[in-house]
């Protein structure tokens, strides 16, 4: 029988949630930091009196920086936002044998699953997540889409459609600032995928020695991330040495170029190293909709400045890339494993 790990009923953690120490949150989820640019996208159409230059500027410094930034005045509907949110809260509070209709433990594309991790690594993130591809529209399997809350799929159609618009518009931003014309990004992904994370950490008992979501980058060319007021984003810029935990920005969306991103500016724009630590005093939700290359698009730096070496030894397809991401991550997963 299907089994659920009620993570909300662990009093000490179980064993296999425990971090090495190396891995454990450095600085507290709520210790917030405003290093990371706020950036208003008001005026981003704004050509001629000089608006969208000061707003390419300021992404492009972020971008280099940090690879991270968040945005506000999007141009997102407030109301689609808090109904994106409620409905998520909704769905994660109903039964364990409701949210397991949609299990995707066995591999299924899409739907609902606890402590989501890297097949075959023996440390689990203290979250559940709900999961729907929406872009190209041919992946849309309806079938792995909660049907509960009822409105779950209309609400969360438009919030995809939403979202692709603002991330082709940030895409713009980048290509231009990559002396591109402004559909070159976009182009890049050829057929733009989009997926739809939607991270439910519930209060953990024992914080310190666990993570939400272990320290990653993300494959594709640009995350947004809605996050609640709570807090539990953490970002690094200097390998890991310094943690900062992104201040909760009501409205806003966390901003963070991938990989993909990454390879097609020839490393001009960071990667973010991030992750999600817990907290035991509230549950906190988030929503990441990533956005991706298809499969078969080609990685490689669309432009290398005179004098630069590409990032790449070869052109390879984001499918390649991704399945070589993996199997690093679970090689040095094993190897930290062989070394205790
Ligand atoms: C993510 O990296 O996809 C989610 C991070 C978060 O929940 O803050
Ligand atoms: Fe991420």
């Amino acid at each position: 029988a299907k089994t659920l790990t009620h993570l909300a009923e662990q009093k000490t953690l179980e064993s296999s949630f425990i971090r090495d120490e190396d891995e454990r949150p450095k600085v507290a989820y709520n210790q917030f930091s405003d290093v990371i640019p706020v950036i208003s996208l008001a005026g981003i159409n704004d050509i001629e009196g000089g608006r969208r230059a000061e707003i390419c500027k300021k992404i492009v410094q972020a971008c280099e920086d940090w690879g991270i930034f968040q945005v506000v005045d999007h141009g997102v509907d407030t109301k689609l936002i808090s109904e994106m949110t409620c409905l998520a809260k909704e769905f994660f509070a109903l039964p364990p044998e409701e949210k397991l209709r949609f299990d995707m433990s066995g591999g299924k594309k899409g739907g609902f699953i606890v402590s989501s991790h890297l097949q075959g690594e023996a440390v689990r993130d203290w979250r559940e997540i709900v999961t729907y591809f929406s872009y190209p529209i041919r992946n849309r399997d309806y079938s792995r889409w909660p049907d509960k809350p009822k409105e779950w799929k209309e609400v969360t159609k438009e919030y995809s459609e939403n979202l692709m618009g603002l991330a082709c518009k940030l895409l713009e931003i980048l290509s231009e600032a990559m002396g591109l014309e402004k559909e070159a990004l976009t182009k890049a992904c050829v057929d733009m995928d989009q997926k739809v994370v939607v991270n439910y950490y519930p209060k953990c008992p024992q914080p310190d020695l666990t993570l939400g979501l272990k320290r990653h980058t993300d494959p594709g060319t640009i995350t947004l991330l809605l996050q609640d007021q709570v807090g539990g984003l953490q970002a690094t810029r200097d390998n890991g040495k310094t943690w900062i935990t992104v201040q909760p920005v009501e409205g806003a969306f966390v901003v963070n170029l991938g990989d993909h991103g990454h390879f097609l500016s020839n490393g001009r724009f960071k990667n973010a190293d991030h992750q999600a630590v817990v907290n035991s005093n509230q549950n906190r939700l988030s929503i990441a909709t990533f956005q991706n290359p298809a499969p078969e698009a080609i990685v490689y730096p669309l432009k290398v400045e005179e004098g630069e070496k590409p990032v790449m030894e070869e052109p390879i397809t984001f499918a390649e890339m991704y399945r070589r991401k993996m199997s690093k991550d679970l090689e040095l997963a094993n190897l930290k494993k062989l070394a205790k």
